[in-house]
C-alpha cells in the first residue's frame, strides 16, 4: 500500500463546547500505488480536511497516515518540506497561480526551492510539460491572459514538476465547464496511467467521479 490512512478523529473547535464539529470520525483507507480514487461528499462532509491531511499540511488529533510505510506525522524539518514538496502535487479548484508570473515561471515556482538559478534539466522539465498539456503557445501569458481550463492545465503542470507519486486534486473541475471540465480529467487519467502516479480526486460531479478505479464517499 502506499497510502494507509488508520482510524484517524480529527475536528475543530474546542470540544465539549458548541464550536466542536468531528469531521473526520475514525476514518480509513487505504490506496495502493498507481490507483485513481475519487472522494465523494456533501459540503463539510470533510474532503477537503482529509487532502490536507494526506498531504502533511494538518495533523490528525489521532490515528495515523503512514506514505510507504512511514508515518508522516514523524517528519519534521527538512524531511517534512521534502514530502510536502516531492511526494505529494497539489491540484486546487481555483488554480491559485501566481497572477504576476507567466504560465511557465508558474510552473517552475515549486520547483525553484533551494535554488539561485533553475536547473536547466527543470526548466526542460517544465518546457516538457507545459507541452504535454497544450499549453506551448501560451507559454508566455499570464493567468489573468489565460482561459479557467488553461489555467487549471497549468495548475497540473505546475502539481508534476516535482515528478510526485501522489496527486492530489480538490474540485479541479469546480470552476470549468463540462467540456473543459471533462478534457481535464482525461488528461489526469493518461498522466497516471502513463506515469503511474496514484490520483486522488475529490469531485461533486458523479460522472467524473465513476471514471476513476474507485469512489470512496464520506458522509
Ligand atoms: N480551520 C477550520 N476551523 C474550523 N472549522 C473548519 C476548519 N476547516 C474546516 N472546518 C469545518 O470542517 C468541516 C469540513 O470542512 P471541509 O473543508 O473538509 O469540507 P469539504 O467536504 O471539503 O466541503 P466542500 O465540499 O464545501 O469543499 C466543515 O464543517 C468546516 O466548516
Ligand atoms: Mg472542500
Amino acid at each position: 500500500m502506499l497510502i494507509e490512512i488508520d482510524r484517524i478523529f480529527k475536528s475543530y473547535g474546542t470540544p465539549g463546547t458548541p464550536s466542536d464539529r468531528k469531521v473526520l470520525d475514525g476514518f480509513s483507507l487505504s490506496v495502493s500505488d498507481g490507483e485513481t480514487l475519487a472522494i465523494t461528499g456533501p459540503s463539510g462532509s470533510g474532503k477537503t480536511t482529509l487532502l490536507n491531511l494526506i498531504a502533511a499540511l494538518d495533523r490528525p488529533d489521532s490515528g495515523k497516515i503512514l506514505f510507504a510505510g512511514t508515518d508522516i506525522s514523524t517528519l519534521t524539518g527538512t524531511n517534512l518540506d521534502r514530502f510536502r514538496s516531492r511526494s505529494i502535487g497539489l491540484v486546487f479548484q481555483l488554480h491559485h497561480l501566481l497572477p504576476q508570473c507567466t504560465l511557465m515561471e508558474n510552473v517552475l515556482v515549486p520547483a525553484l526551492a533551494g535554488y539561485r538559478k533553475v536547473p536547466e534539466a527543470i526548466v526542460e522539465r517544465g518546457e516538457a510539460l507545459v507541452k504535454r498539456m497544450g499549453l506551448w503557445d501560451v507559454r508566455h501569458q499570464k493567468p489573468g491572459e489565460l482561459s479557467g481550463g488553461e489555467c487549471q492545465r497549468a495548475a497540473v503542470a505546475r502539481a508534476l514538476i516535482n515528478n510526485p507519486q501522489v496527486l492530489l486534486a480538490d474540485e479541479p473541475t469546480g470552476a470549468l465547464d463540462q467540456v473543459n471540465a471533462r478534457n481535464l480529467i482525461s488528461l489526469f487519467l493518461e498522466i497516471s496511467k502513463e506515469q503511474g502516479k496514484t490520483l486522488i480526486l475529490v469531485t461533486h460531479s458523479g460522472e467524473l467521479a465513476g471514471k476513476m478505479g474507485r469512489v470512496v464517499n464520506l458522509t
